[in-house]
């Protein structure tokens, strides 16, 4: 459905079946940027239009693995992909170590190149199943849950985590050093705690205590506000870090990767994309978003990204309104297609 992606760390992804030894998240100093999992929003198609425009690796967003392992059929979507997203990991949470175990190995029988495990979903629901952040509380809870996922697959393990739980619990060397031992071949920071949410600013100066970790040798994939390329250059030249993920900032800007990338590769800035590309590209994502969920769900899917693709475009906030009110995908590509921005009004003194 979306063709073509644009693959410049690692090349061309992985034929059928086949996993890439390349996977850019593993590769000390790869320099990948990679999309974020992120609930609701790193569906297939968006991931699609992401690797399209230069992401190298993209996550599902957390799937429970209670429900993997009750085989529901919402996890078994969550867990589907198409062959132009990879290099993909397959995220998981949750607080019981038999299901964790029982969900990596249903989540590699979907053939993934990666499986990650979230612990560091802050969200209380999460958190009262000893799920997700809340093993930042409970470090050896972490290494067993840890311990468990690399057993029982054969892919590579990944781990997304936060600083701490608080700030007096920050004891993110300790973290990283243990889940290298576990087996662990990655670490992505999301450098908040979870006493943060999503508060105040991400503490990137801890990429570099990170990475002068003496021992730690395992890839450091920094995650927390990346929003331009200069942030991009910063976090790669100052804090060293191996790899970074984008998250809200992709949301209706898939462009991001590309952006980056050229960035990195030339110094220079690529323009924005005009209001049209805008458009065309919020269009296609609508069509392969109904086409994967099905258009009820298609449509509620887009609700997200509507804001970000219109942001900034004078009579836009009239045509977000418009759009959250339809309920068919075909009243929405029209009034997506044929939308004018405002000329500026002049006055007249
Ligand atoms: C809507 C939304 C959903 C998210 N869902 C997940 C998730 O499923 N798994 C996860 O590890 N993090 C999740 N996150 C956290 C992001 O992956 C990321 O760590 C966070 O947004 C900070 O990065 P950013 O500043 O680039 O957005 C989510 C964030 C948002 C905004």
């Amino acid at each position: 459905m979306i063709s073509k992606p644009y693959h410049p760390a690692s090349g061309a992804p992985a034929a059928s079946g086949r996993i890439d030894p390349r996977l850019p998240v593993l590769i000390p100093g790869s320099r990948c940027v990679v999309l974020a999992p992120m609930e609701d929003v790193s569906d297939s198609p968006f991931r699609q239009m992401c690797r399209e425009q230069g992401a190298d690796v993209v996550y599902t967003e957390f799937i429970s693995s209670e429900a993997i392992i009750r085989d529901s059929d919402a996890s078994k979507h969550k867990m589907a992909f198409e062959e132009s997203e990879r290099p993909l990991g397959i995220q998981i949470f949750g607080g019981r170590e038999e299901a964790m175990h029982g969900a990596a190995k249903i989540a590699e029988a979907s053939n993934p190149d990666l499986v990650d495990i979230n612990f560091g979903c802050p969200v209380y629901k999460v958190v009262k199943k000893n799920a997700g952040s809340a093993c930042l509380r409970d470090i050896g809870m972490m290494e067993r849950m840890a311990g468990t996922v690399v057993d029982a697959t054969s892919l590579p393990v990944t781990v997304k985590t936060r600083l701490g739980w608080d700030d007096n619990t920050i004891r993110i060397r300790e973290v990283a050093l243990m889940l290298q031992s576990a087996g662990v071949k990655a670490l992505t920071v999301h450098a908040r705690t979870r006493s943060q949410g999503y508060k105040g600013e991400a503490r990137w100066e801890y990429f570099k205590y990170l990475k002068d970790t003496p021992g730690l040798h395992i890839p450091l994939i920094a995650n927390g506000d990346i929003t331009t390329p200069e942030h991009a250059r910063h976090l790669f030249e100052e804090s060293g870090v191996d790899g970074i993920m984008i998250g809200r900032a992709a949301i209706g800007n898939p462009w991001i990767f590309r952006d980056i990338h050229h960035y990195l590769d030339t110094g220079e800035l690529l323009p924005a994309p005009t209001i049209e590309e805008r458009m065309q590209m919020c269009a296609r994502q609508l069509r392969a978003s109904v086409e994967h969920h099905g258009e009820r769900f298609g449509v509620i899917m887009m609700k997200k990204h509507y804001g970000n693709y219109i942001k900034g475009i004078r009579n836009g906030k009239y045509l977000r309104m418009e759009i959250m009110e339809k309920e068919r995908m075909e009243d929405i590509l029209e009034l997506l297609l044929n939308f004018r921005e405002e000329p500026e009004t002049r006055i007249a003194v």
